[in-house]
């Protein structure tokens, strides 16, 4: 698909609010859609005017996208507006809703989906985005591949094949891989993390994308890379263990955004970590009630075996620290179900040790409309995660889940500034939403690039 700078009149879009149509066939309701055959022009509902912002408008552009597709059409022409829009929201809006229309993830269909979009054609006078609108495209390119690794199967992704694809589509964009293999992560001292692996026959691999092109102290993002987690002794159900696929979902965006990071050459230092493995089941598992010991010395006792990410994420985060004494880090994670019975599928959940670092990452997820919430950090939900036995455990139980699983991360980062963001809810979409069909959706692709960008030179 090509965006074109080029005052084309062909397929010319109309966008028409709600009640403010004055065609008996249409009634301007949000994403609706309209051709008018002989007139050359099709309307775009944009919904209700009262409540029109940027996030409605590519709501709207993306099912225009959608019904283009459908209707095998391949060109479209855009007018400047008298939208209530920024001029650079209205082209990056189009852009966006239009190019995010196009995914389709089809790699297992034997019948694979065309799309004949081709020409996007936008006003001449409004050419001077054209650098902006490249950049969004390189960035969407890596929320692309995250979506494409979470909705991948686990029979395809698992440790050794997942950093393959980070070696493959980051390595010649400046990006340094690294893949160690079990003795040497043993070497590395990510004990707790092998304890969760060593069930597998897949082995871990722990992935290290060192991204250093400027002067900042390194941003460290790290991702929670289970390729499946089948909750291990503490077993999930058949209907609860069928998405687990997706509970790579952190390392998909952390690899999504190195790749849209280096496309666009920012000049900056990031570093992203993935400690790959699988939580499985066999002869050479982690049981409930083991202890077993991090990297950074403390005890840990295994309360459930399900909850699994915390731990690999708490060798992951440590090595992050020690390595790299980060400016901030940032983990990513489908961490807890208890996110989405707190704030669905809607709103990724925050927990941070430190404010100011929280409000970097919230301006850099609001410049890419995903949403946020924080959750507090409060000193006596933490004590839900101590240990009778151990110096802490794996689960604080059900109440607060969400708070005591980012927590838990919270304990290996020492004092760095570290912002937690449980994805469980938002990576993975059980039903469309937005600019989102059902599966992977590679929020926080974006979130990430704009945070690494405000640290750029
Ligand atoms: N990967 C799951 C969390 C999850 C659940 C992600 C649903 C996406 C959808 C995580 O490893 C997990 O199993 N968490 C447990 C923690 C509990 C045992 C303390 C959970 O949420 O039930
Ligand atoms: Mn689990
Ligand atoms: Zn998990």
């Amino acid at each position: 698909m090509k965006f074109i700078f080029n005052d084309s009149k062909n397929n010319l879009v109309k966008f028409v609010f709600e009640n403010e149509s004055n065609n008996p066939f249409f009634d301007g309701s949000k994403g609706s859609v309209l051709p008018l055959v002989g007139e050359e022009t099709i309307l775009l509902g944009l919904g209700d005017k009262d409540k029109f912002c940027k996030e409605k408008f590519k709501e709207a552009v993306y099912k225009l996208g959608r019904f283009l597709a459908d209707k095998d059409i391949n060109e479209v022409s855009f007018e400047k507006s008298d939208l209530n829009l920024e001029e650079k929201d209205y082209v990056l809006g189009l852009v966006e809703a239009l190019q995010v229309s196009t995914y389709n993830f089809d790699h297992y269909k034997s019948q694979k989906c065309a799309n004949n979009l081709e020409s996007i054609n936008l006003p001449a006078s409004l050419k001077s985005y054209e650098n902006d609108v490249k950049e969004l495209l390189d960035t969407l390119f890596g929320q692309f591949l995250a979506r494409d690794l979470i909705n991948l199967r686990s029979n395809d992704i698992y440790p050794e094949t997942l950093a393959k694809y980070a070696n493959d589509e980051l390595s010649d964009l400046g990006v340094d891989v690294k893949i160690y293999e079990e003795e040497q992560i043993r070497d590395m001292g990510l004990t707790a993390y092998l304890e969760v692996a060593k069930g597998s026959a897949n082995k871990p691999r722990f992935i290290v994308m060192e991204y250093l092109h400027g002067d900042n102290k390194p941003l460290v993002y790290v991702g929670k890379g289970l390729t499946y987690d089948s909750g291990g002794y503490s077993i999930k159900t058949s209907e609860g263990m069928k998405t687990m696929n997706s509970d790579m979902g952190g390392s998909a965006t952390v690899i999504g955004a190195m790749k849209a990071i280096a496309k666009n050459k920012l000049k900056v230092n990031v570093v992203a970590l993935v400690a790959a493995c699988e939580n499985s089941i066999s002869g050479g598992s982690y049981k409930p009630g083991d202890v077993i010991k991090a990297r950074n010395g403390m005890t840990i006792e295994v309360d459930n075996t399900d909850a699994e990410g915390r731990i690999t994420l708490a060798d992951a985060v440590n090595y992050g620290v020690t390595e790299y004494k980060p400016e901030l880090i940032v983990d990513l994670a489908t961490l807890t179900g208890a996110v989405l019975v707190a704030l669905g599928e809607t709103y990724t959940g925050a927990v941070t040790n430190n404010q100011e670092a929280f409000e970097k990452v919230m301006e850099a997820s609001k410049e890419s409309d995903e949403k946020i919430w924080q959750l507090p950090n409060d000193d006596f939900l933490r004590t839900y995660n101590d240990s009778k036995v151990a110096d802490i455990k794996n689960s604080g139980g059900r109440y607060g889940g969400s708070i005591t699983a980012g927590q838990f991360v919270g304990a290996f980062v020492e004092d760095y500034p570290w912002v937690h963001l449980d994805i469980a809810g938002t990576a993975y979409l059980s039903k469309s939403q937005g600019l989102n069909e059902v599966g992977g959706t590679g929020v926080h692709v974006k979130t990430l690039y704009h945070l690494a960008k405000s640290y750029s030179k």
